[in-house]
C-alpha cells in the first residue's frame, strides 16, 4: 500500500493507473475508520481496478465551536485496518498541503445546491460549503472513475449528487447502505466519544427510525402523524436538533407523502451529536 501526502504525487499515480487502462475507486474520509468506511472500500474494490481512500480532517467544514481538534485521528490503527481491506493508495494530505497559507485564507470554494440548506445546513451553516470544496478538491487530488459515500450521511451524499451533476464532473457517485453495530446504532466515528450510558441511550434513535418505518410500510402518509412517532421516541437523548420525514429529492417538508421520503434524525447524547436516517420508499 502507498501513502501519498502531495497531492502532485496522488496525481501522478492516479493519472498512471488510468492510462494504463485500469479504473480506480476513490473513498473520501476524515479517518477514525469504522466498518462503516470499510465498506465503501469493499464496493470500491469491487467495482473498480484500485481503491484510493482518502484521510484528511477537513478543518473547513467544522464550525469554530466544533470538535476539529479532538477529532481522533488513529492514524496507524486506519492504516493497518486499510492495508488489511487491499487499499492500494492512502491519500493523506496535510491541511497546508490542501489549504496553503491556511484554511481561513482559502478564497474560491464551491457553493453548494439548495439542498444543503435545511436539517444540517440551519444547525452547521458554514458545514456543507466546507464538505463540498473539499471534495471536489480530493476529486482533483485523486482524479477516480468513481468515488463511493455513505447513506448514512444522506443530506451530504444529496449535496455532492447535485455537485457532480451541476458542475459536469467526470465522476460516478456510487451511494453505499449504512453499517450499524449489532443492536442498530449507525457506525460512526464520533460513537467512540459516547460513555456507556450515552452509548445505551443512542440507541432510542435507530429505534425511532425502525417505528417509522414499521408505521410507514403499514400505509401511514402523513408525516406529521410519522415524525410524532420518532419524536415520542428520542426522550432519551439530551437534545433532538431535528426528527422529520420530508421529501426525498429535495429534503423539504410536504404534506403528504406521495414519493419517495426519508427520515431523518440530529439528536445530541452529552456532547456528542450524532445523525441518522431512513429511507422510505412507495415503490
Ligand atoms: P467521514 O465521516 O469519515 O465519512 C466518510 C464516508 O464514510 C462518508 O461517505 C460517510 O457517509 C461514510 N460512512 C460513515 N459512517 C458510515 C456507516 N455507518 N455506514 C456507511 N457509510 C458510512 O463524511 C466525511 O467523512 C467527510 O465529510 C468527507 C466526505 C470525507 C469530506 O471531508
Amino acid at each position: 500500500m502507498e501513502t501519498f501526502s502531495s497531492i502532485d504525487a496522488m496525481r501522478a499515480w492516479c493519472r498512471e493507473k488510468s492510462i494504463s487502462g485500469k479504473t480506480i475507486g476513490l473513498v473520501p474520509t476524515m479517518g477514525a475508520l469504522h466498518e462503516g468506511h470499510l465498506s465503501l472500500v469493499h464496493a470500491a474494490k469491487n467495482s473498480c481496478d484500485h481503491c484510493v481512500t482518502s484521510i484528511f480532517v477537513n478543518p473547513t467544514q467544522f464550525a469554530a465551536n466544533e470538535d476539529l481538534d479532538q477529532y481522533p485521528r488513529p492514524i496507524e490503527d486506519d492504516l493497518a485496518m486499510l492495508r488489511h481491506a487491499g487499499v492500494e493508495a492512502v491519500f493523506m494530505p496535510t491541511a497546508d498541503e490542501m489549504y496553503p497559507g491556511g484554511a481561513e485564507r482559502h478564497a474560491t470554494s464551491v457553493h453548494p445546491s439548495a439542498v444543503a440548506l435545511p436539517l444540517e445546513g440551519v444547525h452547521r451553516p458554514e458545514h456543507f460549503a466546507g464538505v463540498a470544496t473539499v471534495v471536489m478538491k480530493l476529486f482533483q487530488a485523486a482524479p477516480s472513475d468513481r468515488a463511493f459515500f455513505g447513506r448514512k450521511d444522506f443530506q451530504q451524499l444529496c449535496v455532492i449528487e447535485h455537485m457532480v451533476r451541476d458542475l459536469n464532473l467526470p465522476i460516478e457517485i456510487v451511494p453505499c447502505d449504512i453499517v450499524r453495530e449489532p443492536d442498530g446504532l449507525a457506525m460512526s466515528s464520533r460513537n467512540r466519544y459516547l460513555s456507556d450510558n450515552e452509548r445505551q441511550r443512542a440507541l432510542c434513535i435507530s429505534k425511532s427510525l425502525n417505528l417509522v418505518e414499521r408505521a410507514f410500510l403499514d400505509g401511514s402518509r402523513d408525516p406529521k402523524q410519522l415524525e410524532s412517532i420518532m419524536g415520542d421516541h428520542l426522550s432519551p437523548c439530551d437534545r433532538v436538533d431535528y426528527a422529520v420525514v420530508v421529501d426525498r429529492q429535495t429534503l423539504l417538508p410536504v404534506p403528504k407523502i406521495t414519493r419517495n421520503a426519508v427520515a431523518l434524525v440530529a439528536a445530541r447524547l452529552g456532547a456528542t451529536r450524532l445523525i441518522d436516517n431512513r429511507e422510505l420508499e412507495t415503490g
